[in-house]
């Protein structure tokens, strides 16, 4: 059996939450492969509102696994906080052993940075996901697995900040006492002792037994360490790729590959967005779509769909495809535009570009409607809602498998 997949195409919050819960009644187990608690997945089910940030969004399914990949970076006080609201995980959660901590000078340091990057910030979640990753790749983090044994562990961390004293204290970060990281690291010992495993291998031996993986992507495309719009981006492969790494799959293990998208585009932090609205438009969209964040409760900046940028997210992932979410948030928009190409200093470029603040958006104006907010059949959808959604199918070059049109699960359009 292949594990099928889930990824954002845009610049995260496309509604990823909603479709892998939706579609999680029919897997036997949910996986996510990368980010952290920066990541906010919201479903909505008969009207009560869960936010997730680590935990994956089967988890209201009551017969799927959830499993958290190596690819994630982990902050055990963030998971056990999430757990909380969940009673008997047992059984039914995996961590990677493999997956790295976020511990809390993580954070501090992920904040001090973006204070001195001053208006250069990148506009981070301030989780510590950077730090984390950095850590990673520098060969000094900690992984899940180690707190097994806490004396090792703590002892291991005294290391690391002895060696990082004069660069932490340049940060205005306290080093804690040995004796204070131990008494932390027990309470995550204790907590998650439990779930800790090796998911490789049962992500591998779901697959043997004909069982029916769906993976969970966080963030979106354009949020992607070397495809996005660097350095405004996270730190971690958000595209499908990373889903192999993410989990210890080969990229002959991915089936189908669903790109999540709205029906418009939003961007939390700071970095270049071409077709933001700075004006009324804007306004309506962030007004209707309820657009503040579900991790930070930024405000989310609000434009115009990019078609440009979802046929080079479309390529980048192998989108099968697509799916498009809060159509309804268009309803009675008299006009709704898509940006069909960019113009860079004066010429009409139809591909997505290196310099992306550069690029101006050329859009294409189509006729708005009244109401699509509910619809649950495709032809029930207003004509030009209809035509809309066939209009984004022709300039991706790819299939829109779903159409949703409220947060709630049921109020989705297969097509
Ligand atoms: P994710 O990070 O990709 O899972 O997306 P978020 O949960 O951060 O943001 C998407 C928001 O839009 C959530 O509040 C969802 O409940 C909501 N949502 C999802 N689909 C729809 C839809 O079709 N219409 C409307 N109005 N809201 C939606
Ligand atoms: P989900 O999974 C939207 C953004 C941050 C910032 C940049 C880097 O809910 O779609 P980080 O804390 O990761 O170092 O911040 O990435 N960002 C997201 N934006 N949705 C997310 O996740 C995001 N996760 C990170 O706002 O611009
Ligand atoms: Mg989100």
């Amino acid at each position: 059996m292949k594990a099928d997949l889930i990824v954002g195409i845009q610049w995260g919050d496309e509604g990823k939450g909603k479709i892998v819960d939706h579609l999680a009644q029919n897997y036997d187990a949910v996986a996510r492969y990368q980010g952290g608690h920066n990541a906010g997945h919201t479903i909505v089910v008969d009207g009560k509102k869960i936010a997730l940030h680590l935990i994956p969004s089967g988890v209201l399914n009551k017969d799927a696994i959830n499993i958290i990949g190596n690819g994630v970076v982990v902050s055990p006080k963030a998971l056990i906080e999430e757990m909380k609201q969940f009673d008997n995980l047992k059984g039914r959660l995996f961590i990677s052993q493999k997956a790295h901590m976020i511990l809390e000078h993580h954070i501090a340091i992920d904040r001090a940075k973006e204070r001195l990057r001053g208006s250069k910030a990148i506009g981070t979640t301030g989780r510590g996901i950077g730090p984390a990753y950095s850590s990673k790749v520098e060969r000094s983090g900690h992984r899940i697995g180690e707190l097994r044994d806490i004396e090792k562990l703590s002892s291991s961390l005294m290391d690391y900040f002895d060696m990082n004293r004069d660069i932490l204290k340049t940060l205005k970060i306290e080093i804690p006492s040995k004796e204070q990281i131990k008494e932390e690291l027990m309470l995550y010992k204790e907590a998650l002792l439990p779930y800790i495993s090796d998911t490789t291998k049962l992500v591998w031996d779901l697959l043997n037994d004909n069982k029916k993986v769906l993976l969970e992507g966080a963030q979106g495309t354009l949020l992607d360490i070397d495809h996005g719009t660097y350095p405004y981006v996270t730190s971690s492969t958000t595209i499908s790729a990373g889903a192999c790494s993410g989990l210890g799959l080969s990229p002959k293990d991915i089936g189908k590959i669903t790109g999540i998208a709205k029906a418009y585009c939003t961007r939390v932090g700071n970095g270049p967005f071409p077709t933001e609205d700075f004006g009324e438009d804007g306004k309506k969209l962030r007004e209707r779509g309820h657009e503040f964040g579900t991790t930070t409760g930024r405000e989310r900046r609000c434009g115009w769909f990019d078609a440009v940028a979802c046929r080079y997210a479309c390529r980048l992932n192998g989108c099968d495809e697509l799916a498009i979410m809060k159509l309804d948030v268009l309803d009675g928009f008299k006009k709704v535009k898509i940006c069909v190409a960019y113009e860079i200093d004066g010429k009409r470029v139809e591909d997505f570009v290196f310099d992306l603040d550069k690029a101006k958006p050329v859009y294409e104006e189509m006729d708005g409607w009244e109401r699509s907010e509910g619809v649950r059949r495709f032809e029930d959808l207003p004509k030009n809602a209809q035509k809309y959604i066939k209009r984004i199918e022709e300039l991706t070059s790819t299939k829109i498998g779903m159409v949703s049109t409220s947060p709630d699960r049921r109020d989705t359009i297969l097509l």
